[in-house]
């Protein structure tokens, strides 16, 4: 099979196919997102809130965005790999910013790297595309930076702060990202940033006209229970089946109904006799 790239995508907003990405950090959940159909795979520095348990996303590090991008490359078929680049991996200077980009792509061999910002990061987001790779941009909510926007708080309501997405959008695509993820923007802006850019907007908390979707894994499945945003949907209860059959298994071995013989291996009693002489 062939790798979905950058101009399916352009083909996709164009034809108005919605293009699906899903987080995914390791092997396992990699597989998965192909089975499933995803067109994009995000390694998300959302990494370490929901495998490392770090409360927020500031203490995620470009040895643990390699590790976790390996894992996923091993697993990966036809979806777009984009591997986040953490904080601070990329604001320093832009030699720092192409170096470790060049870091996820040369090592770990994801397709694209997302970095966060927009009128902001216009100078880096030149910088990694010039020297040949290819970069997401993210804007509206940017949980690296969301001490200075006040929070996790919808961006963009009022006229200053909408007219400041907008610029961002912009200034990302001319800068020259290949797409752009939309968090938590107001749905008619979001709409209206989508029929403005040529580059695809993929939103997550941002209404259903941007030309794709992100989620994180663990919120579609489930799995992460410590809180759940407005714009999660779950699909399924992950938590709940997976923890139910982990007590299965406690339950089996306190009760000593496992293992049994058909989990276990039999050998010649004459070789224990002997053995017992
Ligand atoms: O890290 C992440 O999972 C993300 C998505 C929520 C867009 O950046
Ligand atoms: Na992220």
């Amino acid at each position: 099979g062939k790798v979905l790239s950058i101009p399916d995508f352009m083909r996709m907003k164009q034809e108005k196919e919605p293009i699906v990405m899903v987080t995914a950090y390791n092997h396992w959940q990699a597989r998965l997102a192909e089975k499933a159909g995803a067109d994009m795979i995000l390694v998300g520095d959302s990494v370490g809130m929901v495998e490392h348990g770090l409360k927020d996303t500031l203490g995620v590090t470009m040895e643990m965005m390699l590790m976790h991008c390996k894992a996923v490359m091993r697993a990966r078929q036809r979806a777009f790999v984009v591997g986040d680049l953490p904080f601070l991996s990329y604001e320093v200077d832009e030699r720092e910013a192409i170096r470790n980009a060049g870091l996820l792509v040369k090592e770990a061999g994801v397709d694209a790297v997302k970095l966060e910002g927009g009128k902001n990061r216009v100078s880096t987001i030149r910088a990694i595309v010039d020297a040949g790779i290819a970069v997401v941009g993210h804007i509206g909510l940017t949980p690296q930076t969301a001490t200075l926007l006040g929070g996790y708080r919808v961006q963009g309501k009022d006229e200053q702060s909408a007219r400041r997405v907008l610029e961002d959008a912009i200034a990302v695509q001319e800068a020259g990202a290949c797409a752009v993820v939309l968090e938590c923007v107001p749905a008619s802006l979001a709409e209206f940033i989508t029929q403005k850019l040529s580059i695809p907007t993929i939103g997550i908390g941002a209404g259903s006209s941007c030309d794709g979707q992100v989620l994180v894994f663990h919120d579609i499945l489930g799995l992460f229970e410590t809180f759940k945003p407005k714009f999660v949907k779950s699909y399924a209860n992950g938590a709940e089946y997976l923890g139910s059959g982990l007590e299965g298994y406690v339950r089996e071995v306190k009760n000593k109904a496992f293992p049994t013989q058909e989990h276990s291996f039999a050998m010649d009693e004459k070789v224990m006799e002997a053995l017992k002489k």
